[in-house]
């Protein structure tokens, strides 16, 4: 009996029960029927959870690009692994083929190995969303080099942020990007990132949009000469099971972001089998996730989930919005995309549109839709089901984070019954338990609590590079033995689960993933700004949005507030990037805060919500007057 694939629910039940009663035999059976390995394990799970400590396929050896690409070259070496769409549609898209994608990504290896890249090295990856960046991150893959890719909205000093806690020896970038009818100018914001990451010895550059830019001698090259004079011919690094393959940065609950280990042979095999069933996916499916490659939905569900699997992946360069709203379905018509997978707030921007953007497009092609990075409401989910699945294609509203390495409790499609804004059962392998205050599991149904993870699944990150203190502090100290997920759920009657939102100092705006620590830090170093606590507060399109409770210093302060919001706006999109931006500013005398020092967001994340009818005890507070004078300035 085979697990890669589950047919029915009563399958479903059937593996799931076997992932959880013999999690090594099914595991076993997984990896050793889908994949290449030059050599098998001798344990397929050891770990300590109270250590944080846990090893998927030990001893293992295998390269996840040689699954990618070269096994399927003999079956289906002529068939599209990538679809590029660029911004303007205007522009042809490109179809390449796993040949093509073999080839490709030979020559970037020879190139980066050629450069003096070689196993182990950090590589930080920052480029707009074309078919380089997927060369490159497959081809630091393709020789054990550690791929950190950076979102390319990320500012300068957020960048050099994340080089120099992985001291990345090469910077690959781009003269600049495409955006909707904005360009981006990526290499002017590498080059005042590297001003301070000593680290970096070379950096590559893609051509893109053709602008002038400052070329380093002896440090910046362009790619597109290195490439053309590169052998195709290349022998992938032997990795071990348990190697780094990459660090992704995620926002934390302290000012420095977390750079999220995942490695070798547990993240493939976890990405492969989550893809095929999750998406239903068949072989001749064109698969479209609109996430950004620089986030895990990207890493997971553009590249290495598809492409372990042989299967078609879009890569879309452009926004929703351009040339106008019906972008994306004009998009699933023209390249007959069978699964479209994207994000709450994209849904819910483009329901405010007019309806006709959607309508003039019958997406036939269309059979599964999903949902991934916020807690999607009853709202767009009937609109998404109604307008873009037509009420025959399954939406899996898929729950999972950078932490998890691909998707943990969602709907299979065709397989689990779907209920708006649920994302319904844990998948195979996961055994999802929500916990009380006391620390207690709670059982039964109809029950809300902190969701943690209880037993490890192949593709849970490793680590937090050079702090393997704060992984352990991070995610399994809250409830010991257990990986704590930071998000609080229901669970329901029947056992689905509903996510209900963030229960720490992270908020999700627009999808992404903000700690309000780092943009506090950002606002606090403006000369004018003494203190400031950020909070979420519930938006419309964004799902959240933040606001800021603002401290001046007292050295009398005369500026116009107006013009000040402004300034410290610019400072945190200087500081992080625009994405982190506040939606509403209000400037205090104090911060509600406990007799330790805490300030109490509870009480801000109220006033931000305009709920003000119930502060709950506030007689810990150390200046209980403070509510009452914030409250007053809001109104
Ligand atoms: O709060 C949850 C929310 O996004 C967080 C993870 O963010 P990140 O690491 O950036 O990864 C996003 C893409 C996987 C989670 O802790 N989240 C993600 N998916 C859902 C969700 N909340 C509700 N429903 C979802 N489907």
């Amino acid at each position: 009996m085979s697990y890669y694939k589950i047919e029915n629910l009563e399958q479903y039940f059937k593996h799931y029960n076997k992932s959880v009663r013999e999690p090594r035999k099914f595991w076993g059976k997984i990896a050793e029927e889908n994949f290449t390995w030059y050599q098998q394990w001798d344990k397929v799970v050891d770990f300590n959870m109270a250590e944080a400590d846990i090893k998927w396929f030990t001893e293992a050896k295998v390269n996840i690009v040689k699954n990618c690409i070269d096994r399927h070259l003999a079956k289906r070496g002529e068939k599209t692994a990538i679809i590029f769409e660029p911004n303007d549609p205007s522009e042809a898209a490109l179809h390449i083929t796993y040949n093509e994608l073999h080839q490709r990504v030979c020559k970037m290896a020879n190139v980066l190995r050629e450069q003096g890249i070689s196993k182990g090295d950090r590589v930080c990856i920052y480029l707009p969303m074309i078919p380089e960046l997927a060369v490159s991150i497959l081809a630091c893959a393709r020789i054990g080099a550690i791929h950190s890719v950076v979102f390319a909205g990320f500012s300068a000093s957020a960048v050099s942020a994340r080089i120099n806690d992985s001291e990345c020896k090469m910077v690959i970038t781009s003269d600049g990007g495409f955006r909707g009818n904005k360009t981006i100018d990526l290499k002017v914001i590498v080059d005042e990132a590297l001003e301070k990451c000593p680290c970096v010895e070379k950096v590559l550059v893609a051509k893109r949009i053709h602008s002038k830019i400052n070329m380093k001698a002896g440090r910046d090259q362009w790619l597109e000469p290195l490439l053309d004079q590169a052998s195709d011919n290349n022998v992938a690094e032997i990795m071990d099971a348990e190697d780094p393959l990459f660090i992704l940065y995620t926002s934390g609950s302290t000012g420095k972001p977390k750079g999220m280990v995942h490695t070798t042979a547990g993240y493939m095999v976890y990405t492969a089998y989550t893809f095929k069933n999750v998406f239903n996916y068949e072989e001749n499916d064109v698969f479209w996730c609109t996430a950004d490659i620089g986030w895990i939905t990207g890493h997971s569900y553009i590249l290495y989930g598809p492409l372990l699997n042989g299967a078609t992946t879009v890569i879309f360069e452009g926004v929703p919005s351009y040339p106008d709203f019906s972008r994306f379905w004009q998009t699933i018509e023209k390249h007959k995309v069978t699964q479209f997978y994207t994000a709450p707030t994209a849904i819910r921007a483009l329901a405010k549109e007019n309806i006709d953007f959607v309508l003039k497009y019958p997406l036939k092609s269309l059979k599964v839709i999903g949902s991934v990075g916020e807690p999607i409401n009853e709202e767009a989910w009937h609109w998404y089901n109604n307008h873009v699945g037509d009420r025959r294609c399954p939406i899996v509203d898929t729950w999972w984070q950078t932490e998890t390495g691909g998707i943990m409790i969602s709907p299979i499609a065709f397989v689990t019954p779907t209920k708006p804004t649920y994302a319904t059962l844990p998948l195979p392998g996961i055994q999802p338990v929500l916990m009380d205050e006391k620390r207690n599991e709670i059982e039964g149904n109809q029950v809300v609590g902190s969701l943690c993870i209880k037993f490890p699944w192949p593709g849970i990150a490793r680590t937090i590079w050079g702090d393997h203190q704060r992984y352990k502090d991070t995610y399994f100290s809250a409830f010991p033995g257990k990986f704590f997920t930071g998000d609080g759920a229901l669970r329901d009657e029947v056992g689905y689960y509903r996510i209900t939102g963030r229960v720490d100092d992270v908020v999700i705006v627009s999808g992404h993933n903000l700690g309000t620590a780092p943009i506090e830090d950002a606002i606090n170093e403006h000369p004018a700004v003494a203190e400031s606590a950020i909070v979420g507060f519930p938006h419309d399109i964004k799902g959240n949005a933040l606001y800021g409770f603002v401290i001046l210093k007292e050295t009398g302060e005369t500026r116009n507030k107006e013009n000040l919001a402004k300034e410290i706006n610019q400072h945190i999109s200087d500081h992080i990037g625009p994405i982190a931006k506040l939606d509403k500013i209000q400037f205090v005398t104090g911060l509600p805060k406990t007799r330790s020092g805490k300030i109490m967001r509870r009480i801000l994340r109220k006033i931000a919500e305009g709920d003000y009818s119930n502060f709950g005890d506030i007689s810990t507070l150390l200046n209980p007057e403070i509510v009452e004078e914030i409250k007053e300035g809001k109104l």
